[in-house]
């Protein structure tokens, strides 16, 4: 009988290339693959600049008012380890096997009650539990979206779901909001322009409340309007709900999705309950489900059955009610003291949003500074914030920054600013002293004083 042949297991080098392995060989890195042999989608991703920061930014000696991250110290630990230990002493054969591709059953009727809040009558059947809402986001976008179809989004526009669309070479058209969200007279002129190019968007995805990074809320006047508007040019609706909870004012506010059931509506408990289980959903119609669960096998096969567990078990056991509000309460200390020390410390010429809930502040600095290369002066002086232009996909921005409140106590909020204070001075001497600043110009309108108001206009 002939020896049976072993298949041959590809070497490093032959994997790569020999040419290429040679190469990186003789630079010291083996087994780097050369970058015309990645797909054309993967040219679209870029490392976000806040991910980039990250490194620096969580120095101890940095004021980061940078990241998103959702302050956990107010969460009950104690009982929470508590009922991990019963979770797998009890439940563990479940817990810790494969689950369903839809996600845990208990958990998706849970998620109907939480959204019972925001005015959404859903079936349980239609849930789809994803691993955080960015992952609901970047199947919804693969569900979607071919190379260059147009998605609407707000400008500016949350980073993650920018990085999704890049991800599938979507192209996205900025629409501009004024204090009251987006601005439903432009989101019609954007789709009668695409129209007479014959461009029908996929979808406009939105973030309706306490938006991320403008901090502003879509009025609900407007809400009706703009389901109107897309409905009348064909277009679906993404609604990107993770901080509609967390209203500084108590009000809840009706979500598209309550009005019309064809909205695909993303949740979280990212920002309610536990950032590191990430464990958000898609709430979407029943024609779009099944290509949903499809979609989000091929990613994961399941979403962890452990977290989903814990987070039914959260739910049902604690006051989680309460236990927003009391994480609403430290968000509006926070943002207090934010806003105190924007009016204390920034310059002439800076304005920026009053937000009644979330996480974040949209500032746009004085005419002529460049917040993305101011950036690494901030962190010399140790504050961090996010760069305006990393929430557009065209370039807008490089006059407006994010600032979160969610992370640092009031004090270092305090600092943080009166740090950025001195930033901003120290670039406006550098123009007073030059007459004109070394950097690009920026783009947009000159704020016409100090002070709070609504981010700048930008058509798309
Ligand atoms: C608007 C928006 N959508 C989605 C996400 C992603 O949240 P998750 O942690 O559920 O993936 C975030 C996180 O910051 C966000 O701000």
């Amino acid at each position: 009988m002939p020896e049976p042949v072993q298949p041959t297991v590809p070497t490093t080098r032959a994997l790569t290339g020999s040419a290429a392995a040679a190469g990186a060989e003789a630079a010291g890195a083996a087994g780097v693959v050369p970058t015309e042999r990645f797909a054309a989608r993967t040219a679209g991703m870029t490392a976000s600049e806040i991910r980039a920061l990250f490194a620096v930014a969580s120095r101890p000696e940095v004021v980061s008012l940078a990241g998103g991250m959702p302050n956990l110290a107010a969460l009950p630990l104690d009982s929470l380890a508590a009922e991990v230990a019963d979770l797998v002493s009890r439940e563990g054969q479940v817990a810790l096997q494969y689950g369903s591709a839809q996600g845990v059953p208990a958990l998706r009727e849970q998620i109907c009650e939480v959204m019972a809040l925001e005015g959404i009558q859903a079936d349980p059947d239609d849930v789809v539990v994803t691993v955080g809402s960015q992952m609901a986001l970047d199947l919804v976008t693969r569900i979607f979206c071919d190379p260059d179809d147009v998605v609407l989004a707000e400008g500016p526009s949350y980073v993650g779901a920018l990085g999704s669309f890049a991800a599938y070479q979507a192209r996205v058209v900025h629409v501009a909001m004024d204090e009251h969200g987006l601005v439903p007279a432009l989101l019609r002129q954007a789709l009668h322009t695409l129209a007479q190019q014959g461009i029908t968007p996929k979808f406009l995805y939105t973030i309706p409340n306490f938006h991320n990074p403008a901090g502003v809320t879509l009025a609900v006047e407007r809400r009706a309007e703009v389901l109107e508007i897309c409905a009348r040019y064909g277009v679906g609706v993404v609604e990107d709900n993770p901080y509609g909870l967390l209203g500084f004012t108590g009000r809840i506010y009706p979500a598209l999705r309550s009005m019309d059931r064809d909205v695909v509506y993303l949740g979280s408990f990212s920002k309610t309950f536990a950032s590191g289980l990430r464990v958000g959903w898609a709430l979407v119609p029943p024609a779009v489900r099944d290509r949903l669960v499809l979609a989000a096998e091929s990613a994961t096969l399941c979403p962890p059955s452990f977290n989903q567990m814990l987070v039914s078990r959260y739910l049902a056991a604690h006051d989680w009610q309460s236990q927003i509000k009391t994480f609403t309460e430290a968000y509006r200390d926070r943002r207090d003291a934010m806003l105190n020390a924007l009016e204390t410390y920034l310059p002439e010429g800076c304005t920026w949003n009053v937000p009644d809930g979330g996480f974040y502040v949209w500032l746009t600095v004085p005419e002529g500074v460049d917040t993305k290369a101011m950036l690494p002066r901030a962190v010399t002086a140790r504050v961090a914030y996010a760069s305006g232009t990393g929430f557009y996909a065209d370039g807008f921005g490089s006059r407006q920054l994010r600032l979160s409140y969610c992370y640092p106590t009031p004090e270092r909020i305090t600092e943080g600013v009166r740090r950025l204070a001195g930033v901003l001075e120290a670039e406006l001497d550098v123009m007073r002293t030059f007459g004109t600043s070394a950097r690009p110009a920026a783009v947009g309108p000159t704020p016409p004083r100090n002070g709070p108001q609504a981010p700048s206009p930008h058509t798309p």
